[in-house]
């Protein structure tokens, strides 16, 4: 049983390669289901500042897992900043007793830091670091993806310039312009229904925003941008092998394609 959160593809991509029909945690955290048993149950997901995504902590907090074998699978695209033990201490913060948990390099799809374009031509591997983790699920392999003092230092840096900025800052990243004509995909691929349609028009609507950047890069008339400034405004992404319909299905309402 594997659980994901994506909001560009890659994450989903990865628990696809684990098991062939994952189960999006939006959709999760919409109904009431809160038990879960299997052999093997784990989480793949994009990091956040280092972190996961707020939802993914959500879940993680108001789920029960029943297993012998619990595993986090964290993509992310620069820099984890020691994902993998802030991820095995919040999995103890929940009474998770936790096996595994492995980092994987893929495009980086944060706007302010890196151009769309060039992310992609970058090969990150991707496939290779795969075939090592599915080796290590397949054996139910004990392991915590190693951590530095320099990567503890990036996180606490990291912290440092987000205690200057507002609290709710994030919640305020989504920039929607005129250039919206209201065809609703917006609405659609938004794991947190921050994101409605009023007057023809998309407007957001902080509170629960993961910041995941869905909306932004699934525009097709690339008419969402931040409130900060990005490398490429031009530039939007989506994992190759994921399609539109597929981020409908794992963040929309009605999980519809
Ligand atoms: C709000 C936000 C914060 C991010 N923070 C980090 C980060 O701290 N370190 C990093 O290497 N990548 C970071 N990324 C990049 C994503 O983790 C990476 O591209 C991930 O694979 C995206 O997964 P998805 O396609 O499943 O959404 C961030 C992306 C977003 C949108």
């Amino acid at each position: 049983m594997v659980f994901y959160f994506t909001g560009t593809g890659n994450s989903l991509y990865i628990a696809e390669k684990i098991e062939k029909k994952p189960i999006s945690i939006p959709q999760i955290m919409r109904g009431t289901e809160r038990e879960f048993a299997a052999d093997s149950i784990g989480i793949v997901c994009p990091i956040y500042g280092h972190e996961v995504p707020s939802m993914v902590r959500e879940f993680m907090r108001e789920v029960s897992f029943h297993t012998d074998y619990f595993y986090m699978i964290l993509t992310y695209g620069n820099r984890h900043g020691g994902a993998a033990e802030l991820a095995k201490q919040l999995c103890e913060t929940c009474g998770i007793d936790v096996s595994y948990i492995n980092v994987v390099l893929m495009v980086d799809n944060w706007l302010p830091a890196f151009d769309m374009n060039e992310q992609t031509k970058l090969d990150k591997k991707v496939d290779e670091q795969m075939a090592v983790i599915l080796e290590d699920l397949q054996n139910r392999r004990k392991a915590i993806s190693p951590v530095t003092q320099a990567d503890r230092e990036a996180h606490q840096q990291f912290l440092a310039g987000m205690s200057q900025m507002p609290a709710d800052a994030w919640q305020h990243l989504i920039r929607m312009t005129d250039a919206c004509v209201g065809c609703g995909i917006c609405t659609k691929v938004c794991p947190s229904d921050s994101i409605r349609l009023e007057n023809g028009k998309a407007v957001h609507i902080p509170g629960r925003c993961q910041t995941c950047l869905a909306c932004v890069h699934a525009c097709p008339y690339k008419a969402i941008g931040l409130t900060v400034p990005e490398k490429n405004p031009q530039a939007r992404y989506r994992n190759d092998h994921i399609s539109l319909g597929d981020i409908i299905a794992a963040n929309g309402k009605n999980g519809e394609r």
